[in-house]
This record gives C-alpha cells, structure tokens and sequence, in this order.
C-alpha cells in the first residue's frame, strides 16, 4: 500500500511506448499517490502531446529535435530537454522511481545517469543490461542504487528471492509462451511476415520485443539480463515453455523447494510492483481465477527450431562483449526483418555470422569499447545484410 498523503513522483523515459503507457494507466488509476514528473519519447508527437495534457509533468525530454521544438512553442510552461542529451539530464530530475522503458540500446546512458544519481530506477530496458550489464550493476553497487526489475520474469524472481539468500539458489526458470510460431512447421517459419511475428498469442507489446519473443532471442536476452540483476551463473538460469503464460518465473532452491510467481498476463503487475516495492497496492485487474485454471504446461524449448536461443545461451556461457556483439547485431537484424530485408529465419543468420566474423577477443570490458563494439557491430551486422538482401 501507500502511505498515507504519500505521492511518489515519477519519470518515465519511454512513455509513449507499450510499457510506458501501461504505467501511465496505473498513475491515472492512483492520482493520490503518484505523480509524473518527467515524461520521454524518441518522437511520437501525437501521444506525447496528450500525455502532456492529461498528466502536466515538469520535464519531458524528446530525442528528436524537431520534435523538440514544436513541444516547446506549443507548451512553453515546461521544460523540453531535447536529443540524445536532453533525455540523459532528464535521467538526474529528482524522482521516487525513473522508470527506463526505452526501447534498445539507446537506454544505456539515460540508466548510467539515473545510477549515478542514486535514483531507484524501475528497469524494463532490457538491451542495456545485455549490452553492458556488467557496468550497469557494478555502478549500482558504487552508488547504492537499487535496479528493481520490471521485465515480468526478472520481477517474478525478484519476488520469489525476497526474504531468500542468494546462496540458497540451486536454479531459476524463465517462463516463455513460446511466441505466435512455436508450434509451426520449421520450413514455414521462413514465410512469416513482421505482422504475423509481431501478433503474440499471451503478451500486447511493442515491435521489438514482439519480435524477439517469436525468434525466442528473447528470452536468450532475459538469461543474460538475469544473471547481472541476480548475479547467478549462466547455468543456473533455465527456460521452460509454458504456453499459458500464468507462472512467471521459478526458483529452485538447494533444499529441493521451488517458489513461484503466478499472475494475470498483464505488466501492470510487475510495474505497480516496481512502484510499490517493497509494499504491494491494490491493482484493479481481472484477477486470475485460480479454480479455472485446468492445466499450467512446461516444456523444454525446442533450441534447434529457434537457433537465437542456442546462440544467446552460448554467448552468456562466453561472456566478456559477446554479449554487447550479440545485442547490436540482434537489433539491426530485427530491424531489417521489419523493414523486409531479410527473412525471419535469417535474423539467426545475422547475428551468428556476426559473432562469426567479428573478433573482439583484444578489447577490454569498459565504457568505451562497450560503446566501440556496439557501433562496430552494428556496421558489421548491416554489411551482412546488404549482401544476403542482394542474393535474394
Ligand atoms: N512491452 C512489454 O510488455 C515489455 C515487457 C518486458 C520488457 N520490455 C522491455 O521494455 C522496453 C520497452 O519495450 P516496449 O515494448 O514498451 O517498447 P515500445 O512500445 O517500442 O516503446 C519504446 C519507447 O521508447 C521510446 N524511445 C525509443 N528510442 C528512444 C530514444 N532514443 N530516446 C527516448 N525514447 C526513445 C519510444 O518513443 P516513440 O514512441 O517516439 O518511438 C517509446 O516510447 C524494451 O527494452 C523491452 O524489451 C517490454
């Protein structure tokens, strides 16, 4: 619950996007006691026009410049923080919780900042984690920052370690749906368009992460994301398929007890979570109906029908920037699917041929050539597009 006459104030980079506006659902339902602060968009005019309407933050930082403007002579009673920068000051305003739901890599700066500002951050961008999540959390270490995961598995662990020793962890299993192909014919997956991989049969969210859930790098992303937000080792995190998307995630622990976190396929649960941690508040969801409830199914996934899955969990056991290769070269390779360049099978092909040819085994693991390998790979990732685009 909140306490009384309490009104935790919030930023949200990424608002106008899937998680966003699902958190901006939960303030409209507790105006009481949460308050936008700041609000984000890479350049969504018409959306963020009306959450600035509805919600008056004081800041609202936009990356397109342009965009920039026309909010600044629109409403001139609030400060635009404007491009990539703007949104990294925006990342330092005061808040309770910065909530960083930017979609991909971009979210990385703004999250440094947050840490270094010791603001709680709620974290759903999960690409900076894997592209640099060693950074990330031994910041938040140095400057006692908490990282409250938001990512509906990473929320579910995080609540079944509550109250629980680390040490005590024999394994944890990330729950998967299996996306819209699971059950597909392996020679039709090359056919499927990116609207038919963007329709998950459980989840309403955005492009990208859409996606990654139907090639399964998802959840490769996810093992990755978990073993910095919970420091485990890449073999001791699992991935089971469970179609109904109701257990969330589980933790074995070395007594043989298995903990888990069940709920309504809806991230305003774990979002609220994030606002509310360590307290809980009412949220007015459809509850889930336990007694309906007639079969919760677990499968181990199929890793030679969804190669991305094999490679992520390769490259967590490497370690080291094959992570922060495996980030960039996935993100331009989703791209290109979405822009119809390449096939859906051949995402898989981008980032393995990738990882392939790309030594990166002289750099060391720092800011820099964290920042050096992304761009590098993102170059390489599109060569190897052109050239499979040209075959075609
Ligand atoms: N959606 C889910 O259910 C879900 C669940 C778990 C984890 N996540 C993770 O949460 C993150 C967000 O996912 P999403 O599905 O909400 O994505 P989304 O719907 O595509 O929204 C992305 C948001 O980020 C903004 N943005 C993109 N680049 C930006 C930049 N450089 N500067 C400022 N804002 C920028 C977008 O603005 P525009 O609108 O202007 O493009 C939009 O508001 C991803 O990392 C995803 O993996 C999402």
């Amino acid at each position: 619950m909140f306490n009384k006459g309490e009104r935790k104030k919030i930023t949200i980079l990424g608002s106008t996007g899937s998680i966003g506006k699902s958190a901006l659902d939960i303030i409209r339902t507790f105006p009481d006691h949460l308050k936008v602060i700041g609000l984000a968009t890479h350049s969504n005019v018409t959306e963020i026009r009306k959450q600035i309407i509805e919600f008056q933050p004081q800041y609202v930082g936009i990356f397109d410049e342009k965009v920039a403007i026309e909010i600044t002579n629109e409403f001139p009673q609030i400060t635009v923080l404007a491009g990539k920068e703007g949104i990294i000051e925006l990342a330092t305003k005061e808040v309770d919780i910065l909530l960083c739901a930017i979609v991909g890599a971009s979210g990385l700066h703004p999250i440094l900042k947050g840490i270094e500002y010791n603001r709680n951050i709620a974290i759903a961008n999960k690409e900076p984690i894997v592209m640099a999540g060693g950074l990330i959390t031994s910041k938040a270490k140095k400057y006692s920052t908490k990282l409250i995961p938001v990512d509906s598995e990473h929320s579910a662990i995080f609540q079944c370690l509550m109250g629980n020793k680390k040490n005590d962890v024999r394994t944890i299993y990330l729950t998967a749906s299996g996306g819209p192909f699971y059950r597909k014919p392996t020679e039709e997956l090359e056919f499927v368009t990116p609207e038919e991989a963007i329709n998950h049969p459980t989840w309403k969210m955005g492009k990208k992460i859409s996606i990654d859930s139907a090639t399964l790098m998802n959840k490769g992303l996810e093992i990755i994301e978990a073993m910095w937000l919970f420091d485990l080792q890449e073999n001791q995190i699992e991935v089971l398929i469970h179609p109904q998307s109701i257990v969330h995630g589980l933790v074995e622990f070395k007594d043989g007890s298995i903990l888990a976190q069940l709920g309504p396929t809806d991230m305003k649960i774990p979002i609220m979570f994030s606002f509310t941690y360590p307290d809980r508040a009412p949220v007015p969801l459809k509850r889930l109906d336990i007694h309906t409830l007639s079969a919760i199914t677990f499968e181990t996934p199929n890793l030679t029908k969804f190669p991305c899955l094999r490679i992520a969990k390769e490259v967590a056991k490497t370690g080291g920037l094959a992570p922060t290769v495996l980030n960039a070269s996935n993100e331009v390779a989703v791209q290109a699917f979405c822009d119809r360049k390449i096939k859906f099978t051949q995402i898989y092909d981008v980032v393995a041929k990738t990882l392939e040819e790309f030594d990166f085994s002289n750099y060391h693991y720092n800011l820099d050539t964290i920042l050096e390998i992304d761009k590098l790979t993102r170059v390489k990732s599109a060569n190897i597009i052109e050239k499979i685009s040209q075959q075609k």
